[in-house]
């Protein structure tokens, strides 16, 4: 398959997401600015959006009390990828405070993340959240449908100009089946997908979800749902037929729904790999090479294995004493959803445990463990990335985890550092030279990282360029045009023969 075109959407796209690829800001002066929103969905998404003059639809990260004050323009300068994103291509949710506060902390925060991410006893299962989360996902599908009527297409435009729906991620599930059933009715065409960036549980934990058909009937409404690994897939397909009892196609990855035929993908998500090398290439050294860096980079969340990875770093300290001194951990932790109890908690008790491996074996001129708590530009985490010894990405459970990738993005210097990841990351399915640390294990994986920290320089060449040549091959743009050929939507029309 030829992939070597700019990446466009044959018809017009429309991308549906919680929240749109920036934050609006009120200033003192109370004009309102757009900041941007990171991660690897809008770096991915916004060049397609913007090269085909789609539209986004998406919550503003503000609660405006008129929903009609209009969206700023990016500001002179901005060189984020949303800078070209035009504010008449932008589509605002407005949903009341507190019901969002029900949907995005209670539903989507406290029951869909722990339970997607197969941690059932951290699941809240309230209906009043869920109730709440059917409303946001209607106003989501509301505004959609907006979107969709401004484009003024009917049946009898071309198949190549149908319009694509994409939505993504687990806070909009339901939104399909709105847009479908109004799409219908009022005959407009459009094709829908759907993609869940985080995992997608077995059938024996996502049967506890009490509202589980209405799930899975929302993500059929789409004619086809992607998902970053294969297991991902077939978690999927068998809730359809155990659930719903639709009939299912586990070789082709079909699931019959409704008379239509369903398209499950699995569809790896990928990093802008030459742009990372390209910070690299510039960062500022960061560390001093005193000592070697074995480096965390996480959102502040309990899924990321934070606790466990300090663990199996004190055990590492107490087994293998000729490290210390010699080898620092550099955690750096960015503050998310801090109105949720649980995250709240994961902070005291971080900060307690790192306090006390610190107060253990701090020397005059050594602390084991250096802790950022904070957001750190993408510039300065490049240099981090380039500058560590050990890559360490050990989450519990997590759909792909693109730090892992960015780490080997910017091992640019010869030789190399080591990554080490966690199999039940979508990650550590596929980067196979990295070495693979269960981090429930903490005795065992204080020997990964002993391994890693002592392994040949040969070795830890030959691992690292296949991890990086892979990632670069399988960056994001490739992702990106996997989803739109998978969908039928990519602009070359030969790419459109082998779907199906
Ligand atoms: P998740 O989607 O669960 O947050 P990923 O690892 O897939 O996990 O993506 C996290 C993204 O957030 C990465 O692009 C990473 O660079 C960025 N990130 C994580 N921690 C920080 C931090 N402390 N400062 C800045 N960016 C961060
Ligand atoms: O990757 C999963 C995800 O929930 C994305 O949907 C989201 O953009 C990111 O993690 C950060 O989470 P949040 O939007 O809740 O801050």
């Amino acid at each position: 398959r030829n992939f070597n075109n700019v990446v466009t959407s044959s018809g017009s796209m429309i991308v549906v997401s919680n929240r749109l690829p920036f934050v609006l800001k009120r200033l003192e002066d109370g004009r309102l600015i757009r900041k941007a929103s990171a991660g690897g969905l809008v770096t991915a998404v916004a060049p397609v959006v913007i090269n085909g003059n789609g539209l986004w639809v998406g919550w503003p990260g503000i609660h405006l009390e008129d929903p009609n004050e209009p969206i700023p323009e990016s500001e002179p300068g901005d060189i984020t990828p949303t800078a070209g994103l035009k504010s008449d291509k932008v589509i605002a949710v407005h949903v009341d405070p507190d019901v969002f506060d029900s949907y995005y902390n209670g539903c989507c925060n406290g029951t869909f993340w722990p339970l997607f991410h197969s941690m059932p006893d951290r699941a809240t299962f309230k209906l009043t959240d869920w109730k709440d989360y059917v409303t946001v996902n209607k106003e989501f599908a509301e505004c959609t449908l907006t979107a969709l009527r401004s484009l003024k297409k009917t049946k009898d435009t071309p198949q190549h100009e149908v319009p694509l729906i994409w939505v993504h991620d687990y806070q909009l599930m339901l939104a399909a089946s709105w847009i479908r059933q109004n799409a219908e009715e009022e005959e407009i065409p459009c094709k829908l997908g759907f993609f869940l960036h985080i995992p997608f549980p077995p059938w024996d934990i996502f049967r506890l979800l009490p509202w589980g058909d209405e799930i899975l009937q929302g993500m059929l409404n789409c004619d086809m749902v992607g998902f970053h690994i294969t297991d991902y897939c077939l978690n999927f397909v068998d809730c359809c037929q155990r659930y719903l009892g639709c009939r299912v196609d586990r070789k082709n990855l079909l699931v019959e729904q409704g008379g239509r035929s369903v398209r499950v993908r699995p569809l790896p998500i990928g990093i802008p790999f030459e742009r990372f090398v390209e910070l690299a290439e510039k960062a500022p050294k960061v560390f001093s090479g005193e000592h070697k860096i074995v480096l965390g980079v996480d959102r502040l969340d309990y899924t990321k294995g934070l606790v466990h990875r300090l663990l199996a770093f004190e055990k590492l300290l107490q087994d293998h004493p000729e490290h210390r001194g010699q080898v620092s951990m550099m955690q750096v932790a960015v503050p998310s959803r801090t109105d949720v109890k649980e995250y709240q908690e994961l902070k005291e008790t971080l900060e307690q445990l790192i306090g006390r491996i610190n107060g253990k074996f701090t020397t005059p001129n050594w602390s084991p463990i250096r802790y950022i708590y904070g957001q750190v530009s993408q510039d300065e985490l490049a240099g981090y990335y380039r500058d560590a010894f050990v890559g360490m990405v050990t989450p519990l459970r997590d759909g792909m985890n693109l730090v892992a990738k960015e780490f080997v993005a910017c091992q640019i210097d010869s030789p190399p550092g080591v990554l080490i990841v966690s199999p039940f990351a979508g990650a550590g399915e596929t980067m196979h030279e990295a070495l693979i640390c269960n981090p429930y294990e903490i005795a065992g994986a204080a020997e990964v990282i002993h391994r890693a920290l002592t392994m040949p320089e040969d070795e830890r060449i030959l691992r690292m360029n296949y991890l990086r040549r892979r990632e670069k091959v399988n960056d994001v743009n490739f992702w990106t045009k996997s989803f739109l050929s998978a969908m039928g939507s990519l602009f070359k029309p030969e790419d459109h023969d082998d779907v199906g």
